[in-house]
């Protein structure tokens, strides 16, 4: 199974969301290879909108086999927590949320105990956790069975890192053999063949190229 995972983080409007997902189910309808991939388990494309955005994207997107994540998901349980956004709200709406992406580390303080919270959250809740690390000094949950490996210097420059690096650090990071390894940063049409190659990487969660639909459907053309 390959993972094609898009992380629109706050860069879109609704009315750009409505166009994006309007494109990316025309293109879908057009090109039946992707569709087959996805009904035979061997693409899983998920889209993370902002928050409000996720109705309209899955209720659009989901007989199409998109299935549908959030960006974060609240440390906090259920209650008294007024504007945070519990995996307890979100379990029967969303599949995935991604957490402890470095932006929410460094913007938002968020640390390795936080990031641990919210994958418990989503375990207890049906969800499944996209966990991000940085490097070798972020904190690999065993709980998260999904790790997205994004170093800083990559993300949202243009710098990808080379495909070696990456199953480099794979090797330090000692992944099990059963976790799904995800490279991001940087991705695009143009760079993303050499990772596919390795055979060692199981997909990819990407940011600036997931925000044009027909560019995102062709990185899910490439995983075919
Ligand atoms: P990028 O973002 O593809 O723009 O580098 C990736 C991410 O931050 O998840």
């Amino acid at each position: 199974m390959q993972y094609l995972i898009a992380n629109w983080k706050a860069e879109l409007t609704y009315a750009d969301a409505q166009e994006w997902v309007t494109l990316f189910a025309r293109l879908l309808s057009e090109n039946n290879s992707v569709t087959s991939a996805i009904q035979d388990k061997k693409l899983s494309i998920i889209v993370c909108p902002p928050y409000p955005f996720i109705p309209f994207v899955k209720d659009n997107l989901q007989n199409k086999g998109i299935l549908i994540g959030s960006q974060d998901i609240s440390s906090k349980e259920r209650g008294k927590y007024t504007g945070e956004v519990t995996a307890h709200a979100m379990k029967d709406i969303i599949q995935y949320a991604i957490v402890g992406h470095s932006e929410r580390r460094v913007h938002c303080n968020e640390t390795d105990a936080q990031v641990f919270e919210k994958i418990m959250q989503c375990a207890n809740n049906a969800i499944q956790p996209i966990l991000c690390i940085r490097d070798t000094n972020d904190t690999l949950h065993a709980e998260a069975k999904i790790i997205a490996y994004e170093p800083v210097a990559a993300i949202g420059s243009g710098q990808n890192e080379d495909a070696a690096a990456v199953i480099e650090m794979k090797k330090k990071l000692m992944i099990p053999a059963a976790t799904t390894f995800l490279y991001g940063g940087s991705v695009d049409r143009d760079n993303i063949r050499q990772y596919t190659q390795t055979g060692e990487i199981h997909g990819f969660l990407v940011g600036s190229a997931s925000l044009h639909a027909d560019h995102f459907f062709s990185l899910a053309q490439e995983l075919l």
